[in-house]
């Protein structure tokens, strides 16, 4: 995992992170990578995982590499408690994010210690921490304004990566999870970024949450300062809802669900290559 940050760092690319809790979203985002021969990373969250079962996804996952012989990695995303992630480890996860962002920073730097020291022994190679305040969630909601206290400190990320030793760092920099009703997503604070960037882009991988909605130019410029994995999961969900929708209204009479289903695996495969392409991640030697 982390050789892969490294490559996309030096190339000047991102490897998306895409969400999935079910067959059909797992489908579309590896039909994707297969036709850009792209690495992925595919992560579940906390209520994502219980759905689709921590065990069941890495066989899933195992069955797809064997199949690609593509570089994809199981990632648990916004694990809250380090009992969450200990599950995600003990289940086979290829990588682990720790979110203690609630928490003030001494108890959000105890446990993600804890959880980087366990990963170390069972030989996990990427542990994602986060600090500042990301606000949203992964569905359309009314905007938010987000202020310059939400926004990660550079200071305080680099003494949080040294006294942590996490491998990459999830930061607040005008980024949200989830879109916006009727207004675009906000500008990203991308000088905060080259900010945090200077100070411990050497250290850790840089994670851009909330890649759904966000200004296309201000994730390429994310990309030129560092930003080596980008997380996207509201635009797969709409995606997939409203292919749903429209399939079942166009065949009231349809009931086989592999009828039903290759328009919505069609849908979301469509926006994981766009985000692909826009993240210029393709398999490089
Ligand atoms: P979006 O839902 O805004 O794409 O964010 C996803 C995310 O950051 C998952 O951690």
């Amino acid at each position: 995992m982390l050789e892969i940050f490294q490559k996309a760092k030096e190339n000047k690319y991102a490897i998306g992170a895409f969400n999935a809790s079910n067959l059909e979203q797992l489908k579309a985002i590896i039909q994707a990578v297969k036709k850009l021969q792209s690495p992925v990373i595919i992560s579940t969250s906390q209520g994502e995982s219980k759905f689709i079962g921590k065990k069941q996804i890495r066989a899933l996952i195992d069955s797809y590499k064997e199949e690609t012989n593509l570089p994809i990695f199981l990632h648990l995303d916004h694990g809250k408690s380090f009992e969450v992630v200990q599950e995600a480890i003990e289940a086979g996860y290829d990588s682990v994010h720790f979110d203690g962002s609630e928490l003030d920073f001494e108890e959000n730097v105890e446990i993600t210690k804890k959880i980087v020291d366990l990963a170390k022994e069972k030989g996990i190679k990427n542990v994602e921490g986060e600090l500042g305040y990301l606000r949203g969630k992964s569905a359309v909601q009314e905007a938010v304004e987000i202020k310059e206290e939400d926004l990660t400190d550079p200071k305080k990320a680099l003494e949080f990566v040294e006294k942590t030793g996490v491998d990459s760092l999830a930061m607040a920099i005008g980024n949200i999870h989830g879109v916006f009703k009727s207004a675009q997503n906000p500008n990203l604070f991308l000088d905060r970024l080259g900010e945090i960037s200077k100070m411990v882009g050497d250290k850790a991988g840089l994670v851009l949450h909330g890649g759904s909605g966000t200004p296309e130019e201000d994730i390429k410029k994310a990309i030129e300062l560092g930003i080596v994995k980008v997380n996207v999961n509201t635009e797969l969900r709409l995606a997939y809802t409203e292919a749903l929708k429209k399939s079942l209204q166009d065949n009231p009479d349809q009931t086989t669900p592999y009828k039903i289903m290759p328009i919505v695996v069609e849908a979301v495969q469509k926006v994981v290559e766009e985000k692909i392409k826009l993240f210029m991640s393709k398999v490089r030697p």
